[in-house]
C-alpha cells in the first residue's frame, strides 16, 4: 500500500517545483512553513545521465553533479535538510539504467514522500537518451512503462509521481501513454506549458484533470500570485511554482496559504 495520506492531509496547496542546480536541500530548508510539498533535484541516477548532465553543465546551465560513487548518501542528505522546511518532500530524478538507480532508489525511498520521474527535461542531452519529455511520445511508451514496472516491483511505499509537460505531445496521446501505464503512478505533476504564450494551458490542465481523476494532480506553469493559483487549482489538487521563487515572489503564498486554511474552517 502506499503512504498517500499525508498528501491528502495537507493544508498548503503550494509546492515548490522542482529546479536542477538550485532546489537541493540548503535551498529548500530556507523556506520553513511555506509550501505543502517540496521537490528537489532533477538528480541522475546513472552515468549516461550523469555524463548528460555534465554537458548540459558545460553550456552554462546549472545541473546537480554529484559523484555516483555515494549517491545515495548524498541524496538522503539533500532530502533530511529539505525536511527542516517542515514540507513534505519529494526527489526529482533521471536515469536510463534501472539497474544502476535502484539501490539509490531504494534509498530515496526510506527517506522521501514522494519519488518523482522526470518525464519533462526537454534538454537535447537527455532527449537524445529517450528520457525527460521524450519518454510522453507513444513511441517510447515501453520504456516508460519498463521504467514504471521496474519501480513498481520494487514495492516501495513511497509514491510515484511523473513530472510531465502539456503539449509536448498532444493530449490524446498522452492519455493513450498515460492510460498503458496507470497502474504504476500515483501523481502528476504537470507543467502546463503553453507555446509561445507566457500564461500556463489551463485547458490542457482540466483534461488531465477529469481523465485521470483517480490521480493526485500538481498543476504548474506561470503562477506567481494569488489569482493566478486561484485560477489553476480549480483544475488541480496543488499549484506548484518555479521561477517565482527565484524572482523571491512569495509573499502572496503566505497570504494563499492563510485564505486556504480559512476556506477550510
Ligand atoms: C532553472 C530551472 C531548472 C529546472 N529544472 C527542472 C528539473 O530539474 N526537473 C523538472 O522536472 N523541472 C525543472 N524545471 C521546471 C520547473 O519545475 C517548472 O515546471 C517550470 O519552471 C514552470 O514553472 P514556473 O512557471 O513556476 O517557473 C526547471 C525550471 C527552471 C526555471
Amino acid at each position: 500500500m502506499k503512504n498517500l495520506n499525508k498528501i491528502y492531509k495537507l493544508d498548503k496547496k503550494i509546492v515548490l517545483a522542482p529546479m536542477a542546480g538550485i532546489t537541493d536541500g540548503d535551498f529548500c530548508k530556507n523556506y520553513t512553513d511555506l509550501f505543502g510539498i517540496t521537490c528537489i533535484g532533477a538528480f541522475n541516477l546513472d552515468s549516461k545521465t550523469d555524463i548528460a548532465s555534465k554537458s548540459i553543465l558545460k553550456r552554462g546551465r546549472k545541473e546537480f553533479i554529484y559523484d555516483l560513487e555515494d549517491l545515495s548518501e548524498k541524496i538522503v542528505l539533500e532530502i533530511k535538510k529539505a525536511k527542516e522546511s517542515k514540507s513534505l518532500v519529494s526527489v526529482n530524478v533521471r536515469f536510463d539504467d534501472f539497474l544502476a538507480a535502484k539501490k539509490t532508489l531504494v534509498q530515496i525511498s526510506k527517506y522521501a514522500d514522494i519519488i518523482e520521474i522526470n518525464c519533462h527535461c526537454r534538454q537535447e542531452e537527455i532527449t537524445n537518451l529517450n528520457l525527460g519529455q521524450n519518454l510522453l511520445k507513444l513511441e517510447n511508451n515501453l520504456k516508460l512503462k519498463e521504467i514504471l514496472t521496474q519501480i513498481d516491483n520494487l514495492n516501495l511505499k513511497t509514491p510515484i509521481f511523473l513530472k510531465i509537460r502539456a503539449n509536448f505531445v498532444n493530449f490524446e496521446e498522452l492519455t493513450d501513454s498515460l492510460n498503458n501505464v496507470k497502474d504504476y503512478f500515483e501523481g502528476i505533476h504537470i507543467d502546463c506549458f503553453n507555446p509561445k504564450k507566457n500564461y500556463p494551458d489551463l485547458d490542457y490542465l482540466k483534461k488531465v484533470w477529469e481523465n485521470f481523476n483517480e490521480k493526485i494532480i500538481i498543476g504548474n506553469n506561470s503562477v506567481n500570485s494569488i489569482e493566478s493559483a486561484k485560477k489553476m487549482i480549480e483544475y488541480c489538487d496543488f499549484v506548484s511554482v518555479a521561477r517565482s521563487v527565484i524572482s523571491k515572489n512569495i509573499e502572496w503564498i503566505y497570504e494563499f496559504n492563510k485564505l486556504m486554511s480559512e476556506t477550510k474552517k
